[in-house]
């Protein structure tokens, strides 16, 4: 079934699926009538995306990147979403330990070549995760819910 709000993520210890855990629940206290999916990055493909209304993607930081799934995700949609996507909503938190200009940059990078408007600043996380840092997913979750159903992005 068609997601309305799409939200792909990868997370191999945890971390970045607490953050997950939080804009999820953002999504639905926010989503109205919207329809909210969670697929992993390697299960998310170029359909997902193009049925979306709007997309949000999490990564980990890995070896100064996004992760290996993250881009296997963006390399398998790129081709069959470009140009067919262009304006497309987009949202993004990233998990790291101590440096994750490289892991946000390497997603913004690719996601401007599609096309997508991000219509949030960015969520970084670094280093242990804080109740700031939920509340922070929380409100990303809800406000690109909000953002879509009423139609401002
Ligand atoms: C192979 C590997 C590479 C990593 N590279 C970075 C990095 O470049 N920058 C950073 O801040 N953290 C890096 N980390 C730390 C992870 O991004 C961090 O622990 C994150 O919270 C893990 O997320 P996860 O639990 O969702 O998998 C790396 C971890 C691993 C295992």
């Amino acid at each position: 079934m068609a997601a309305d709000i799409l939200v792909v993520h990868h997370s191999r210890g945890g971390e970045t699926a607490r953050l997950t855990e939080e804009v999820l629940s953002g999504a639905e206290e926010a989503r109205g009538a919207l329809s909210v999916t969670l697929l992993d990055a390697f299960a998310a493909g170029p359909d997902d995306v193009l049925e979306a209304r709007g997309v949000i993607l999490g990564t980990p930081a890995r070896f100064g990147y996004m992760s290996g799934a993250m881009k296997d995700f963006l390399e398998r949609i790129y081709h069959p979403c470009l140009e067919r996507a262009l304006r497309r909503p987009f949202a993004l938190y990233v998990k790291g330990d101590s440096d994750i200009t490289g892991a946000v940059e390497s997603v913004e990078r690719i996601v401007r070549g599609l096309g997508w408007k991000r219509v949030l600043p960015v969520l970084e996380v670094v280093g242990a995760i804080q109740p700031p840092d939920l509340e922070a997913a929380h409100d990303l979750g809800a406000t690109m819910a909000a953002g879509i159903e009423s139609g401002i992005f």
